[in-house]
């Protein structure tokens, strides 16, 4: 699709996994700084010692747990982190159950280190909540882990913490590692303390839990993420992130420490805009014939249904190029809604409302 909008005029994207903001002032200031005192050589493996700790404190702080830099692991991006997870432990005879839809990254990297993905379809009539009776109910004698991304990309649904909390406890009981893909754990859309799996367990043998500056802070070519865990889980993980990555980007790491011992408001301020965005998405959703959708409460993705049998990329396709938005089909996400459509606003307020105009009146010609 992207591609496809690549060679065509005037295109409105609606399709883009990434803040729209700059970066904030200081953290760019603390960047900048690194670079300018020769901060641009290797830090120790795990990651800038600076970091450890400011992300130890920082999340400790925030889900009122004990975490000391041993039990943290900075990496490049979310990415790298769910890739050290899950290439550290998916093998053959092993099966991982992953909600779909879901961001296609995990999937494929359990598949290449000869795991079994086994889905748990949601769907749109209950916001892509996930029933944490379903998943316990998944758990066999090959389960080895479960993969959670709250909020979604792409549903912006946010699961409540007693779902969270009893796959989280199951899972432990069960012998089940939880990988909890929480980067989006600040995009938090209506008043709630943030359900991550840290809040849910004492212990964390049997939970590892990921985030990153990409996009809280708007940073999401800076690469820098991290994976929080128990101390022997992250001992082990540095092996591979050793022959991974090395280290994640040096400058970065200090820019990093900067964002999460700064100033917050900056957060806050584009949690707003985002908040203004979905309220006046949703609204607009609701105006679009043939389209069936939800409140998203997270990340800054809603991801409507079309009627059952409807093939989303074949709408989105003629979508694109009779009025040039570009949105994402449903089956980038997997296997269960290819009748949806992933819809971004990371996307500015008068592109949302320009998009919408065409939108609107071009889904009321179309018979499905
Ligand atoms: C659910 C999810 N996980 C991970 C990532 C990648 O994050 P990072 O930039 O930190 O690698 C994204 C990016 O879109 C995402 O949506």
């Amino acid at each position: 699709m992207v591609n496809m909008a690549a060679e065509m005029d005037d295109v409105i994207h609606l399709s883009i996994g990434q803040p729209d903001f700059p970066m904030p002032e200081h953290v760019l200031e603390a960047h900048v700084q690194a670079l300018r005192d020769g901060k641009t050589g290797y830090t120790l493996d795990a990651g800038l010692p600076q970091m450890l700790e400011a992300v130890a404190e920082y999340y400790g702080a925030r889900y009122g747990r004990e975490l000391s830099p041993e039990n943290v692991l900075i990496t490049t991006g979310a990415t790298e982190a769910m890739y050290l997870a899950i290439a550290a432990t998916a093998a053959p005879g092993r099966q991982f159950l992953v909600p779909d839809p879901a961001f296609p990254l995990y999937a494929p990297l359990i598949r290449m280190n000869g795991a079994e993905v086994r889905s748990i379809p949601t769907r749109a009539e209950h916001g892509h909540q996930l029933d944490p009776q379903e998943v316990i109910d998944q758990i066999g004698m090959r389960t080895f882990g479960i993969i959670l991304n709250s909020p979604s990309n792409p549903t912006g649904t946010v699961y409540p913490r007693e779902t969270v909390e009893a796959i989280v406890q199951e899972a432990a009981y069960r012998g089940v590692y939880v990988f909890s893909d929480e980067v989006y754990d600040h995009l938090l859309l209506d008043e709630m303390a943030y359900p991550s799996v840290l809040r849910c367990t004492s212990d964390l043998d049997h939970v590892m839990a990921v985030s990153s500056l990409s996009k809280t802070f708007s940073m999401a070519g800076l690469r820098i993420g991290w994976l929080i865990s128990s101390q022997g889980a992250i001992k082990k993980l540095r092996r591979f992130h050793i022959f991974t990555t090395t280290v994640a980007n040096t400058p970065a790491q200090w820019a990093g420490a900067a964002a999460l011992r700064g100033e917050q408001g900056c957060v806050e301020a584009m949690l707003e805009a985002y908040r203004a965005r979905r309220d006046r998405i949703v609204e607009l959703v609701s105006q679009t014939p043939h389209l069936t959708s939800y409140r998203p409460q997270g990340a800054f993705y809603i991801f409507p249904s079309l009627p059952p049998n409807t093939d989303g990329t074949s709408v989105a396709t003629r979508l694109l190029k009779e009025t040039g938005v570009c949105l994402v089909p449903g089956d980038a996400f997997g296997e269960s809604c290819p009748n949806a459509l992933r819809i971004s606003y990371a996307a500015s307020m008068d592109d949302i409302e320009r998009a919408f105009e065409r939108i609107i009146p071009w889904m009321a010609r179309q018979e499905l």
